[in-house]
């Protein structure tokens, strides 16, 4: 059993926060690159992919804080893609976060090599010694959040995202385009939610079953935040999201609002929630974080 209780929302938000900053050299030179990597992955976020490791690896019935190593190389991952994804020849996108992009700050050279860094030192955080996860664990972390990052997952999911962009879709056959966008949801978001969920239940030394379990909430769950953030570029506030609002639109991106509008996406991520939870339902008690927190995602502002 855990030696502390797993803390609440605002709380662990805060720890991992903090287990992220800890990550870092005191006295790092190129001091640009590392003050680029630190000024998205240092703080600002939701955490919610690091928090989930976390909620995993206790409802699978390990320590959490043996899941620590994976919930800040999880953020590390999330951090690059956030850096990439808001470069000028991807999303061009200005506000991150409630202030200005990385590349608006360091220039997208720097942006684009911080990115770069944070994905390789994700796995030099879950390989390090000192984290004292046995060897077994270690690998099973890199072999999930590999897989999930690379060109089956994140980039995979990212690139089909990209070329669904400027309307190109929207004189194609409807099933199909739906087909594709879920596809893109299930990659370019679902897929590091899917491994975020599954690196905690790796730290609990899980078996195959729980795996299972926990990699379906997540992926459902990632699906779901993926359109509520599209409901939220289409009618959520920036005081909240941190972001610019109206982006999807202007530059003809498929996305569920663009393609089934606005309740019909609130009702997909509806559905896609109740099948998150229905998925870790077995798993009892434990699994109450979880149940809770995909409840909390239906509807957010932020
Ligand atoms: C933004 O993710 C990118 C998406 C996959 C939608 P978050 O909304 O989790 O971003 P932060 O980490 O809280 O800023
Ligand atoms: C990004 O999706 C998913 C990533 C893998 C980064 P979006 O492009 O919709 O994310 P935001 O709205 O810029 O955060
Ligand atoms: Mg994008
Ligand atoms: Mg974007
Ligand atoms: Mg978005």
């Amino acid at each position: 059993m855990s030696s502390r209780p797993l803390p609440d929302g605002e709380e662990l938000r805060r720890l991992v926060d903090r287990a992220v900053a800890a990550s870092f050299p005191e006295r790092p030179y190129p001091e640009r690159l590392w003050e680029s990597m630190l000024y998205t992955a240092g703080s600002g976020g939701k955490r919610l992919r690091g928090s989930l490791v976390l909620m995993a690896c206790a409802a699978a019935g390990g320590d959490w804080e043996k899941a620590l190593p994976a919930a800040v190389a999880v953020e590390l991952i999330h951090a690059y893609s956030l850096i990439h994804d808001d470069l000028p020849i991807m999303d061009d996108d200005d506000y991150r976060r409630g202030r200005p992009t990385n590349h608006r700050v360091y220039g997208p050279a720097i942006a684009l090599l911080a990115g770069d860094a944070l994905q390789a030192r994700a796995f030099a955080v879950l390989t390090a010694v000192e984290n004292g996860a046995p060897p077994q664990v270690q690998l099973a972390w890199v072999r999930e959040l590999a897989e999930a990052a690379g060109a089956a997952g994140l980039v995979g999911g990212q690139v089909v995202d990209w070329e669904s962009e400027a309307g190109r879709w929207e004189q194609e056959e409807r099933g199909k385009v739906a087909g594709r966008l879920e596809f893109i949801h299930r990659h370019k978001t679902g897929s590091l939610l899917r491994a975020a969920a599954r690196l905690g239940g790796v730290a609990a030394e899980a078996g195959e079953e729980t795996l299972t379990r926990l990699g379906v909430y997540g992926s459902e769950l990632g699906l779901a935040f993926q359109i509520t953030d599209d409901l939220l570029d289409e009618v959520g506030d920036p005081a909240g999201t941190g972001k610019a609002v109206g982006r999807d639109r202007r530059r003809g991106k498929l996305t569920y609002v663009t393609l089934f509008g606005v309740e019909e996406s609130r009702e997909a991520a509806r559905r896609a929630i109740e099948r998150a939870k229905a998925a870790i339902e077995p798993l009892g008690e434990g699994a109450r974080r979880l149940l809770e927190l995909a409840d909390q995602l239906v509807g957010r502002s932020r």
